[in-house]
């Protein structure tokens, strides 16, 4: 597993949730390696360096960096990581963007963005993220957020049909 997340990310995700998984002394079921790198420069070149082998099927999880990004900056990012991917590689992603706006999310909106609101610039690839992926190479199917957390007996539903996690499998 890789993990990559920015610069700022080395200094405050890492420093915090390092000490924290090691307190935990949590151990991962498989070889862990963090990368640290800023998703706008050569972050494919920092992988390389540590190894990745682009000719064995990857699989990608997008655990809501995308979003962070500008879209030019997140497409971008997408289509390294499609160059990087043989066929059979997986890319797992959430379909949330529709919600950015609403009154459902002030809150947390607020929160990311030190307190501002309102209209921002584009961002993460957008609302019709599972056309843009088949357009670029990538089959893809979708579950609904709702039908996933049904099963759970908690009150995470979202009320939408719309919102949910992308499987993305590289033709
Ligand atoms: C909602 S958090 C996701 C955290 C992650 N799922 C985890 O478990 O650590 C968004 C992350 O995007 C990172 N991020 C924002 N801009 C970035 C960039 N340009 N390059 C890499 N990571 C970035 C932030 O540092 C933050 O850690």
């Amino acid at each position: 597993m890789l993990a990559v997340f920015g610069q700022g990310s080395r200094i405050y995700l890492f420093a915090f949730k390092e000490p924290v998984l090691a307190a935990a002394n949590a151990r991962p079921v498989c070889g862990r390696h963090v990368v640290a790198a800023d998703l706008r420069g050569d972050w494919a070149g920092a992988l390389r360096a540590r190894g990745f082998r682009a000719e064995v099927p990857t699989h990608w999880v997008d655990e809501g960096v995308l979003g962070y990004l500008r879209r030019e900056d997140a497409i971008r990012v997408v289509r390294t990581l499609t160059d990087l991917s043989v066929p059979g590689s997986h890319f797992g992603l959430a379909e949330f963007d529709t919600a950015q706006y609403s009154e459902r999310y002030t809150g947390l909106r607020r929160l990311v963005r030190a307190g501002a609101d309102g209209p921002r610039e584009p961002s993460g690839l957008g609302p019709d993220t599972e056309r843009w992926l088949a357009e670029n190479g990538w089959r893809t199917a979708f579950r609904a957020w709702d039908d996933l957390v049904a099963p759970l007996d908690r009150p995470a539903a979202l009320g939408s049909r719309d919102l949910g996690l992308i499987l993305a499998v590289r033709e």
